[in-house]
């Protein structure tokens, strides 16, 4: 065994081993009394899986995805229309556009493409992303919940983030159709990962015109005539906030891995993640990011271990797949599909160029240099949940008139415009400015912040100001806000009130009271390291802080759960040839399945293995083929996907001129013999080959 190799499987070993080994002397439980020393248990654990290696388990190595806690033991709710309502019942109003993005996808790339045939616009593929805020006490789903619904397979496929873990899940419910009991397994990851090459969700790039955003296929979804499950046809905007979802997601793994790899592990690497929350903790509160200087002197040791731990930058992987019109295919395509009946436009815009097929492997998004940590601020401050920040606003506000108040004098000019209905009001004094505008209606006063500083700590841009209308000879009391909570500044401190005493209309004193109660945080924070152990949970590390701090903090209610199942693993080839063997080895991991796609043409028994290969022998060879075809000269993607070579010890080219590659094309070349050269049958497009099963088998799959 190749020693790279030798250490994936070690790795998996472990990990199975340490899991177990917890498992045992920990039920579940005894688990929720004791989270932080499951926490600190499971740390260890976590370390491995959060490697991303193709080796990874299709079972969670720890905790659940988020889907199953949506769930929890009750049947997935049919139709889709009734789970997409348990979704919002989860999730806080938004104004604008609603906090679940949808889409259709009549013509896609993904494990569905097929599916429709031959009424793809009559049944598109339903993808949704969660993007808004939890209500409290709910389970967070934004960037956190991914959704591909089929209704003809009555199929749901589902990827969503398992905190505990520290990674996203890849499940599939089964059987999710009218009258039938859904089953939820977790899938073959290995199998997704071919394609989510990033272990999270992917999408296209703009303008994403397998989408409704793309006004044709709009106009023949609306043809089609369907209800789409009471969707609406969106356009761009929400292609773009699920592509924007997606993108974020992405990144969540990233984060998980400077926090565990990059901060390291012992008393350092505790320091280095105590220093990361605190700073995400202010940035989730305050808006700001922390200036250049501040951010050199955050968690010092990071970038030499970044450095020492990624010598040649960690290359971020590419949630992008290139955009892909299928109707431009439609122009002067001249597929003969005669032979296999179908009308030939339909398998025309089913065909997916190898160009732009999602089994190709990605190069990275970005190299990083360093641990970009004004980045991995905002992105661990996104795995901090709203409600929580509210609430723990609401607590340090009850217990505020301990800390001193401060005040900072300043002198203001006011500038009415438009009939006295606005004003732009401008102050400073004492090592501080500020610059609002304010609308007024009546004795009340409305606004919005566009700068503001003080003695070095700057506010955020979106702070909005309420109160009274100034008057002269009355003190005006203005409150700032920001998202929900109240406005703090950069270092944490809280913006109270201003207070404005106009002594003419265009100018007058005003004092501007701040308080500091971060200085508790802190000092709540130095008090609880280290943290929680494992991945960023930010729930553990909040329940701690509110601890440390004496507040209340909100549990979840805890959740029964059905017991975990995955799909079906390769059945144990029994009495198998050499050669069907090989090909069990190397294709069967995605090829023998209960599902229809990709085509499982292994599946069965050894007796009924070569004639599934002789229904399948032209399109076998057709992309075995494709390995000796230059990557720009391709008509499909050659098999197996290069993804999937590395387990076997290949890379691309070593496979290319491999004689195992030879062996299975050398195969299929003598079955296929009979019927004539089987070398003429590249020279046709690859739709018009025979189907790799037969029609009656197929449950209406192209
Ligand atoms: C052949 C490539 C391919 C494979 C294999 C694949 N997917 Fe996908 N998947 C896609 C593409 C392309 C998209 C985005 C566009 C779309 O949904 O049509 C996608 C999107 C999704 C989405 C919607 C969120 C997102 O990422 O945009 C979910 C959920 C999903 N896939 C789940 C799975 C699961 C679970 C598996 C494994 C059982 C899997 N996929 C395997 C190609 C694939
Ligand atoms: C890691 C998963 C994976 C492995 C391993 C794999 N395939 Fe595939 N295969 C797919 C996916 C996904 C598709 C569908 C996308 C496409 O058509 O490219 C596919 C499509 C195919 C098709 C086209 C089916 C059709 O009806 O159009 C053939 C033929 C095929 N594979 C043969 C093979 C052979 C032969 C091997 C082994 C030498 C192999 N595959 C290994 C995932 C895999």
């Amino acid at each position: 065994m190749r020693s790279w190799q030798r250490a994936q499987f070690t790795a998996r070993g472990l990990t199975t081993r340490c899991v177990e080994k917890i498992a045992l002397s920990l039920t579940a439980a005894l688990r929720r009394l004791l989270p932080r020393l499951a926490a600190l248990l499971f740390a260890s654990c976590a370390m491995l899986t959060a490697m991303p290696s193709h080796a990874e388990a299709d079972v969670p190595p720890l905790g659940r995805s988020q889907f199953d806690y949506l769930i929890g033991q009750a049947p997935v709710p049919f139709p889709f229309a009734h789970l997409l309502q348990l979704i919002n019942a989860q999730l806080a109003p938004e104004l604008g556009l609603p906090p679940v993005k949808v889409t259709l996808i009549p013509l896609g790339r993904s494990l569905q493409r097929g599916a429709g045939a031959p009424d793809f616009f009559r049944y598109p593929r339903v993808v949704l992303a969660v993007d808004g805020e939890a209500k409290a006490g709910q389970v967070a789903l934004k960037d956190r919940l991914f959704l591909g619904y089929h209704e003809k397979a009555g199929v749901l496929e589902v990827i969503s983030y398992n905190e505990a873990a520290g990674r996203f899940e890849f499940q599939v419910v089964q059987d999710y159709r009218a009258g039938a009991r859904p089953k939820i397994y977790y899938a073959r990851r290995e199998i997704c990962l071919s394609c989510h090459q990033n272990q999270a969700p992917m999408f296209a790039r703009p303008l994403w015109d397998e989408t409704s955003a793309n006004p044709a296929i709009a106009a023949r979804l609306k043809a089609a005539g369907g209800d789409f499950y009471g969707l609406k046809l969106t356009g761009t905007d929400v292609a773009y906030l699920i592509d924007a979802a997606t993108k974020r997601a992405n990144l969540i793994p990233v984060w998980q891995r400077i926090w565990l790899e990059g901060c390291g592990e012992g008393e350092a690497g505790d320091a280095c993640r105590s220093a990361l929350f605190s700073a995400a903790l202010r940035y989730g509160f305050s808006g700001v990011l922390p200036d250049a200087t501040m951010l050199k002197q955050l968690a010092p040791g990071l970038d030499q271990r970044f450095a020492q731990r990624w010598p040649r930058g960690f290359a971020i992987p590419n949630p992008d797949l290139p955009n892909r019109d299928p109707l431009a295919l439609l122009a002067g395509n001249e597929i003969d599909l005669a032979r296999e009946g179908l009308p030939s436009e339909l398998a025309t815009l089913a065909h997916i160029p190898a160009r732009v097929e999602p089994l190709n492997v990605r190069p990275p998004l970005e190299v990083w240099a360093g641990p970009e940590k004004a980045r991995l601020i905002v992105g661990l401050a996104s795995l901090l949940d709203r409600s929580d920040l509210q609430a723990l606003d609401q607590g340090l506000a009850a217990n505020a008139s301990g800390q001193p108040q401060q005040s900072v004098a300043l002198s203001c000019r006011i500038r009415y415009k438009d009939a006295a209905r606005r004003a732009s009001l401008r102050c400073a004094g004492q090592g501080a400015r500020l610059a609002a505008a304010l609308y007024f209606q009546g004795r009340k006063a409305q606004g919005r912040v566009s700068e503001m500083i003080v003695s070095g700590a700057l506010a955020p841009t979106a702070l909005t100001l309420s109160g009274d209308t100034p008057r002269v000879g009355r003190a005006a009391h203005l409150t700032f806000r920001r998202d929900g909570l109240r406005a703090r500044l950069a270092d944490g401190r809280v913006l109270e009130q201003l207070v404005l005493l106009p002594r003419t209309t265009e100018e007058g004193p005003a004092t501007l009271f701040i308080r500091d109660d971060f200085a508790r945080v802190n000092a709540a924070l130095q008090k609880m390291t280290p943290g929680p152990g494992g991945p960023f949970q930010a729930r553990l590390w909040m329940a701690q802080l509110a601890e440390a701090l004496g507040l209340p903090y909100p549990q979840h209610a805890a959740r029964a759960m059905p017991p975990i199942q995955v799909q079906p693993s390769v059945a144990a080839l029994v009495g198998g040839s050499g050669m069907q063997d090989s090909f069990r080895r190397y294709c069967g991991q995605c090829h023998d399945t209960g599902e229809p796609f990709p085509p499982n043409f292994l599946q069965g028994e050894a007796a009924q293995l070569t004639a599934k290969i002789d229904h399948c022998a032209e399109r076998i060879f057709y992309r075995l083929s494709m390995w000796a075809v230059p990557e720009n000269k391709r008509g499909k993607t050659p098999m197996p996907p290069t993804s999937a070579l590395r387990q076997h010890g290949f890379d691309a080219e070593r496979w290319a001129r491999a004689p195992e590659l030879a062996g299975l094309r050398a195969y299929v070349t003598q079955r296929l013999a009979a019927e004539g050269d089987p070398q003429r049958l590249l020279r046709q497009p690859f739709e018009s080959l025979r189907r790799c099963i037969p029609p009656a088998a197929a449950h209406a799959y192209p």
